[in-house]
């Protein structure tokens, strides 16, 4: 039987062709919908580096396949890990699919393709699991903001953040949903409009500097958000404007909630002070789609992820369950080991 939430979930950009990997190139939409395939690890790295495949979840599929299609092609697998673990310093779900696979390899290929493929289905199964557990958080009739992209692409599918938005919509709960732009790169306004139109989700695009003034309005009810790494204490790094955003959420009223599976908790990382934050080129935020719109001899800084506090944070929902107000003993208990 089909579900209500099914219908709005078509989208599945990361996908294993028995010997190489096919990706949905998140570079060129929503302009162009182009395939690429990677057929060695190092054409996976350098997708996950340049971002043709992103999202904390996506991006350890993505790498878990690298793995699998390396020890196919009989490739030494330790250079491989090294190589991909590289690839991107923030999100924890890009190490924790390696160190899986790591423990794989003394078992041989096949063992190394089922692990994939159960990285890639236990995601899945998180993203419905979690969409649940945080619809039900939500009062009918509310609305909410997202930031940056954390849909089907970003995921196995279904998504975090966007998966909640997904079932609540379904049910009934969820009456307006906003998405930020989130400059410079354009997650929200390029990917996550994107899906929302593709599956019959209404949606409005606000600049991310409205977000305060829309709190405000009080046409929202809360802020959901993914997260590309969470601390033993709770401090979540996401997207870069995710802390202005949770600090607006608190002035205004506006509740807060992190939707992320458990491969994103990083109990071995004390706090959010710890968490590397990934700086990208300059020229990401001089420009759009590769045309400078900044005066030459302009320079920038370019963060692009930050943390939230776990203070500021009302929800977290693991497909585990849902922590509200998180903080480290309330982690320990769930994610301790
Ligand atoms: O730089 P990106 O696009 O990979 O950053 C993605 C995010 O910050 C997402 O919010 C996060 O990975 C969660 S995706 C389910």
């Amino acid at each position: 039987m089909t579900t209500t939430a099914e219908i709005h979930d078509s989208i599945r950009a990361v996908q294993w062709q028995g010997d190489h990997l096919r990706l949905l190139d998140q570079r060129l939409l929503p302009g162009e919908e182009r395939w690429i395939d990677c057929r060695d690890a190092a054409q996976v790295t350098q997708a996950i580096r340049d971002l043709a495949v992103r999202g904390a979840p996506a991006i350890g599929i993505a790498a878990a396949w690298g793995v699998a299609m390396a020890a196919q092609q009989g490739a030494a697998l330790e250079p491989v890990l090294a190589m991909l673990r590289a690839a991107r310093p923030t999100a924890v779900n890009l190490m924790w699919a390696l160190d899986r696979m790591k423990q794989r390899i003394a078992s041989g290929t096949d063992a190394l393709l089922r692990e994939a493929q159960a990285i890639q289905d236990e995601d899945l199964a998180a993203n419905r699991h979690m969409g649940e557990l945080g619809a039900s958080l939500i009062a009918p009739g509310s609305g909410v903001l997202t930031h940056c992209n954390t849909g089907s692409l970003a995921t196995a599918g279904y998504g975090t953040a966007l998966g909640v938005i997904r079932a609540g919509v379904a049910a009934g709960r969820i009456a307006r949903v906003y998405a930020g732009e989130t400059r410079p790169w354009q997650q929200g306004a390029r990917l996550t409009m994107w899906e929302l139109v593709r599956d019959g989700i209404p949606a409005q695009l606000i600049a991310d500097s409205a977000a305060a003034h829309l709190m405000k309005s009080g046409a929202v009810q809360w802020v959901i958000v993914g997260a590309d790494r969470i601390a033993a204490n709770g401090d979540t790094a996401n997207k870069i404007g995710t802390y202005q955003l949770a600090i607006a959420a608190k002035y205004h009223g506006v509740k807060f909630m992190v939707v992320a599976p458990s491969s994103t908790v990083d109990m071995a990382t004390g706090s959010g002070e710890e968490i590397e934050i990934e700086l990208r080129d300059p020229a990401e935020l001089l420009g759009t789609n590769g045309c400078r719109t900044v005066v030459e001899g302009a320079q920038a800084w370019n963060p692009v992820f930050d943390v939230a506090p776990a203070e500021l944070i009302d929800a977290l929902v693991t497909e585990r369950g849902v922590i509200e107000r998180p903080n480290g003993m309330a982690m320990q208990a769930m994610f301790g080991r």
